[in-house]
């Protein structure tokens, strides 16, 4: 069987992006004009995913309304006749069906996966984190899955990072296998430049099997005071191989301000109604700074 459930926990704080997410959802930040959340969805939907849960927590209800009808809204599309509006929006709302559960507490990714327990039951499932975007020919998800129907194995999506940067990352120990996949024997969760075991950085993308879920009713908390996901790999990948997965694509990092930025300023030069104008500001505001 392939992967067909998917979760996406929501539920974080988002505390690099207050004042914005103290009545916001930073998953609803926008990246040019659709919310950051509806581009991993996409990638869910592309991938061949058929069940989507949230993990939503307290003020999170914006993230349902969006992928919900919006009765009043369609009626005045149609009543003005912008029907290209109206199928857009439409579009959203029946894009796939969506399941909530809430966290009652933001305990940790590890405890928000951990509240999936329930709906995933006995299978494998893929989880996503709405502050990795991926902009790729093939969704990275799908490349995942591929891996997974080869090895029947629990895959994580891994990056090389600049050395500097692994403390803001869970960073994989592993051996090679060729096709850009690797063997993870250990994993540590924002390890200091000097003492993590690679440069490759685990992303916002996971292919777990149901034995996760025992193992995170058990973790103690970790890192931050908080149960940590990343501990719950590295006991499973004492027990199994685990595979890393350097995915194909170019990975934006939503998850912080500079991040959203650099994501959405390049995702408006690639798009066609856009890219002229923004291009021919850049250049002014450069050669204004006196950047080059
Ligand atoms: P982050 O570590 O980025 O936390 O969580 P955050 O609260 O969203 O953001 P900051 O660090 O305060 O700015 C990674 C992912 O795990 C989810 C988040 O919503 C995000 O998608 N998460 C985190 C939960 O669902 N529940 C939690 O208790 C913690």
């Amino acid at each position: 069987m392939s992967i067909k459930k998917a979760i996406f926990p929501v539920a974080g704080l988002g505390t690099r992006f207050l004042p914005v997410t103290k009545a916001q959802p930073k998953e609803m930040l926008p990246i040019v004009d659709k919310p950051a959340i509806q581009y991993v969805v996409e990638e869910a939907v592309q991938s061949g995913i058929e069940d989507f849960l949230f993990i939503t927590g307290k003020d999170k209800r914006p993230l349902e309304d969006y992928f919900d009808h919006s009765g009043e809204l369609e009626y005045h599309l149609e009543q003005q006749g912008k029907t290209e509006l109206l199928e857009l929006v439409r579009n959203i709302a029946c894009m796939c069906q969506i399941y909530y559960v809430r966290q009652k507490k933001p305990l940790g990714l590890g405890h928000a996966v951990w509240c999936a327990k329930q709906h995933i039951g006995d299978e494998y499932f893929a989880v996503l984190l709405g502050d990795d975007i991926v902009d790729s020919d093939k969704p990275c998800l799908k490349q995942m899955i591929e891996v997974y129907e080869k090895t029947r194995r629990p895959v994580v999506a891994i990056r090389r990072v600049p050395r500097e940067e692994v403390s803001s990352y869970g960073i994989i120990q592993g051996r090679p296998l060729g096709d850009g996949l690797w063997e993870v024997s250990d994993l540590v969760e924002k390890p200091h430049p000097d003492e993590a075991p690679s440069d490759l950085a685990v992303i916002g993308r996971y292919i777990l099997p149901p034995e996760i879920f025992p193992v995170l009713e058990k973790l103690d908390p970790g890192r931050g005071g908080e149960i940590q996901l990343t501990d719950a790999l590295r006991v499973l990948a004492q027990e199994e191989p685990i595979i890393g997965c350097e995915f194909q694509g170019i990975r934006y990092d939503v998850g912080t301000p500079k991040g959203l930025l650099v994501a959405t300023i390049e995702m408006a030069l690639s798009r066609e109604d856009l890219s002229e104008e923004l291009e021919q500001y850049l250049v002014q505001l450069v050669r204004k700074r006196d950047l080059l």
